[in-house]
């Protein structure tokens, strides 16, 4: 039987169980696609807790996951942009850690065969998110630009995708990450008390433009340094948003198959990387939650449904139809 993550009641990452679940068929317009790999993101575990049971329930037995990346298994009718086999990049909420998902044919993305389901699947959900963030703040060369949380999953991205636009790049992460961060080409400075004073010393001709990731006061450190507004973009601070009115692009807001197409095309071509830190099976899901939720990940936790030893055979076993 397929497997899929679910919860029947809001908690920590101990409520997440993996359950035996009938094989969903794709309707008109849709496709099953057969999930490789499906990463963990931190604000889903917010959902899970309950803290946003208000505006968004859980639906018991609720799933839990955003993005994937795996295998077209069947096409619903009407489809004829994909063929059986085809390697995409998908995003369905609450949905994506199972076997077999189906989504939408119009928001399936396909895969460059080049790069890999682990690199793939978080595209559609921080890859997004980044592109939303650095977009919101229009960098241009010569522009020095901050991004905080900049070892984290749409840190990594956006610090990349600001240079990629010609901006020098500052990020703020612990000293662990001071190595890897300048490995992306980016400035690493300590985040933690103290933050404006070393961004300062940091960017002695002052600062351009400032992407949140982490909320905690960095709009405020933004604001002091003289940031203006419409150059401030945060996706976790919604308190900051509201005294400051600086801009709140995520992924809801320019999500679309061409914005992932465009991503996975920067990965295959080798200008963009996806930091992948841990990849588990689907066993061991509420360890990578665990994980994720300890706020510290560098890049991603990826969570792997066909392990990489087996996909050659999987992905003939779907193309021949068993
Ligand atoms: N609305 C949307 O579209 C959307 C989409 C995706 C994510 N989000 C939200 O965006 C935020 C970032 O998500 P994510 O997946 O990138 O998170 P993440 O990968 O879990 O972020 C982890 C990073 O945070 C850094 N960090 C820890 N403490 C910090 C501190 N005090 N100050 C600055 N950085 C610190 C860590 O670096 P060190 O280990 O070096 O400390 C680590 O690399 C979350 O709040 C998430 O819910 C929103």
């Amino acid at each position: 039987m397929p497997r899929a993550v679910k919860f029947t009641r809001y908690g920590g990452p101990e409520v997440l169980e993996i359950h035996e679940v009938p094989r969903p068929q794709p309707g008109p317009g849709e496709v099953l696609v057969r999930v490789a790999v499906a990463p963990v993101n931190p604000g889903e575990a917010g959902i899970r807790q309950g803290v946003f049971a208000d505006i968004w329930p859980a639906h018991f037995p609720e799933g839990q996951g955003n993005d994937f990346a795996g295998w077209v298994a069947a096409l619903g009718e009407g489809v004829d942009d994909f063929t059986i086999g085809d390697e995409v990049i998908g995003y369905l909420p609450r949905a994506a850690q199972a076997d077999y998902v189906v989504s939408p044919a119009a928001i399936l993305t396909p895969k460059p065969a080049d790069i890999t389901f682990e690199s793939a699947a978080p595209l559609s959900a921080v890859g997004v998110t980044a592109w939303a963030a650095v977009d919101a703040v229009r960098p241009e060369p010569g522009d020095t630009v901050v991004v905080s949380a900049a070892a984290g999953g749409v840190g990594s991205l956006g610090a990349q995708l600001a240079r990629l636009r010609g901006a020098t790049v500052i990020g703020t992460a612990g000293p662990h990450n001071a190595d890897f961060l300048r490995s992306l080409g980016v400035t690493p400075v300590e985040h933690g008390p103290g933050l404006a004073d070393r961004l300062r010393v940091a960017a002695p001709q002052g600062i351009d433009a400032y992407i949140d990731t982490f909320g905690q006061g960095n709009v405020d450190t933004a604001i002091t340094l003289g940031v203006k507004p419409r150059r401030i973009n945060t996706i976790a601070d919604g308190r900051a948003v509201a005294r400051w009115g600086v801009r709140s692009e995520a992924q809801e807001d320019v999500f679309s198959r061409s914005v992932v197409a465009e991503l996975a095309d920067l990965v295959s071509k080798g200008l963009l990387t996806v930091p992948i830190s841990t990849v588990l099976p689907l066993e061991q899901v509420q360890d990578a939650y665990r994980q994720v939720q300890r706020r510290h990940t560098r890049g991603k936790i990826v969570l792997s449904l066909v392990p990489e030893e087996e996909r050659s055979a999987e992905a003939a076993r779907i193309t021949s139809g068993l």
